[in-house]
């Protein structure tokens, strides 16, 4: 289970906007899939670092309560082992490769687990079969596209098999076949996992065992597709944004 009580977070040192997250108290039970929606800015990629351990390890700041998993204490122990409860795949591919070429990345995220190097193998075939990552194998990274570089990061995570996958707009550069391709394999290898998903398009996020309204860094609201759309107007609005956002991006795609 991942707990936060009372947590507040604010980015600080010399670049430090004093933005942040504040008052955040949230349980996510084992294998519950919950997302996170508001607008842009009201502090859905700050809660996924504070769950992942990127904060406080990489981001200066001001971090006032805990964030638990089961009795581990995220903020406090070493970013290898939280990394080996939570795997991410974030908003911006660029940032996140340690390796020049594909192969070498998938391994690289295995090889932290202690793993021997037949089972590495075998869990890179698997995955490279799974998600149909073959024509990307053996290619420079930093010359695919943002689309290949999130199928790559998302199956590096994955490769991870950690408990709690968080996917923070993890398909928002890949083309509609492959977003469809990898919806499907979500759905399968996240299987049984707890997931935590900041997707812009709603519609494919519907099904969520529960859904957070953030706003200006507070969860302003929290229920179920169906509760939060009787119950919030913020909710419903953001909704309506969301529906007139792809209608607008069919007709583009379909001249
Ligand atoms: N690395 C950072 N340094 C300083 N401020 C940041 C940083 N990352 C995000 N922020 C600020 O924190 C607030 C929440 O951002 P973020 O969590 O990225 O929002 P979202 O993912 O919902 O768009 C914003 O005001 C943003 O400008
Ligand atoms: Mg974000």
């Amino acid at each position: 289970m991942i707990r936060l009580k009372g947590v507040d977070f604010h980015y600080g040192g010399e670049n430090g906007s004093g933005d942040g997250v504040d008052g955040i108290d949230l349980t996510i039970a084992d294998g519950e899939c919950v997302v996170l929606c508001g607008r842009s800015g009201c502090g859905k990629t700050t809660l996924t670092r504070l769950i992942n351990g990127l904060i406080p390890h990489f981001y200066e700041g001001e971090l006032i309560g805990d964030v638990m998993i089961d009795d581990y204490n995220v903020s406090k122990g070493e970013l290898s082992e939280t990394s080996r409860r939570v795997g991410s795949v974030f908003q911006n591919p660029k940032s996140q490769f340690f390796n020049i070429d594909t192969s070498g990345e998938l391994v690289f995220g295995c090889e932290n687990l202690g793993l021997s190097h037949e089972e590495i193998g075998k869990r890179v075939e698997r995955t490279v079969t799974d998600l149909k990552l073959r024509p990307l194998m053996d290619r420079n990274i930093f010359e695919l596209s943002g689309g290949q570089k999130q199928r790559i990061a998302f199956a590096r995570a994955i490769l991870k098999d950690a408990p709690i996958i968080i996917l923070d707009e993890a398909t928002a550069f890949v083309d509609a076949e492959n977003e469809r391709k990898m919806r499907r394999a979500i759905e399968q290898i996240t299987n049984g996992k707890t997931v935590i998903v900041i997707a812009h398009k709603l519609s494919s996020i519907k099904n969520a065992d529960k859904i957070l309204l953030l706003d200006h860094g507070r969860i302003a609201a929290e229920g179920t597709h169906e509760a939060l759309t009787a119950s919030c107007g913020k909710y419903r609005k953001l909704w309506a944004i969301s529906e007139e956002t792809q209608s607008w991006t069919l007709k583009e795609a379909g001249r």
